[in-house]
């Protein structure tokens, strides 16, 4: 098949480009290179090009602005003529009041809406976002933790599956990916500090507002699939004081 990811030098895009070897896959970015397909998805720059002719396309480009994330998707859509749509997106996007969800939603929607064949697929958050956190907050005295429950997933098990699904039929929504293991984000910032062996007191620390309430109230939990718990992640890596890595 000939397949489209976006966002393909990403932390996730990366993983799905390596999960989709043996297919014609073409690497989207804003840079252009070798092995690479210059596009912009804000202005549409090269977009139409670098999607002509693929069977799929799987979204991994993102913005944090909300309304960045949602021209992306729709300037996307609009330049894919018949190709499945493969969008990745965040469990509790729909229940947790920050404005990356909100964009995240409205984007889910553009998908559906776009009358192509389209699948979305939302997972939970990534080990290496919660370890790249504990590195750095790790070098206070003292390490403060929100406590607030979590499931990370390991990002590779996301990008397999997101490499099925682009090879497979359009789902609609998919089930949601989650990692194996709901934890408490100080048990976890724990369980960071015995793996790298430095020593400081995990402070539990309570946030206000209704973005704290939604993640306490777990909104942002479900889905499995995810096998390797974090504890198995850390382990397997060099340096988990390194930042994200990309296999
Ligand atoms: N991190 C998590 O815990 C988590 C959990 C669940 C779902 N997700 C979702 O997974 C997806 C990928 O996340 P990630 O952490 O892999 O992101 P990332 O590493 O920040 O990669 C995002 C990519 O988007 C591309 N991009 C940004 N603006 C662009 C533009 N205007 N035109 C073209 N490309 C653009 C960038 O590519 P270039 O710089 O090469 O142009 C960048 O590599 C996101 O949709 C995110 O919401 C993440």
């Amino acid at each position: 098949m000939r397949i489209a990811v976006t966002g393909g030098r990403g932390v996730l895009g990366r993983l799905v480009v390596e999960r989709l070897a043996g297919h014609d896959v073409r690497v989207v970015s804003r840079r252009s290179g070798p092995g690479l397909v210059s596009a912009d998805l804000k202005t549409g720059r090269g977009l139409a090009e670098a999607v002509a002719g693929v069977d799929a396309v799987v979204h991994c480009a993102t913005e944090m602005r909300r309304a960045a994330e949602v021209t992306m998707t729709r300037n996307l859509v609009e330049a894919v003529r018949d190709a499945h749509v493969v969008y990745v997106s965040i469990v509790g996007v729909d229940r947790v009041p920050l404005s990356y969800y909100r964009g995240k939603l409205a984007a889910e929607e553009v998908v559906a809406g776009s009358g192509l064949p389209w699948t979305v697929l939302r997972a939970t958050q990534f080990h290496d976002l919660l370890r790249v956190g504990f590195a750095r907050l790790s070098s206070l005295p003292l390490l403060f933790a929100p406590n607030v429950p979590v499931q990370p997933v390991e990002v590779a098990e996301v990008a397999q599956r997101l490499a099925e699904l682009a090879t497979g039929e359009p789902l609609g929504r998919a089930p949601d990916f989650g990692g194996p293991e709901v934890r408490d984000v100080p048990d976890l910032a724990r369980s960071f500090l015995a793996a790298t062996g430095r020593r400081r007191r995990v402070v539990r620390v309570s946030l206000p507002g209704g973005v704290f309430r939604a993640y306490r109230a777990g909104g942002h939990l479900g889905g499995d699939g995810g096998r390797t718990t974090f504890e198995q992640h850390l382990a397997a890596l060099p340096d988990p004081f390194g930042g994200y890595r990309h296999n």
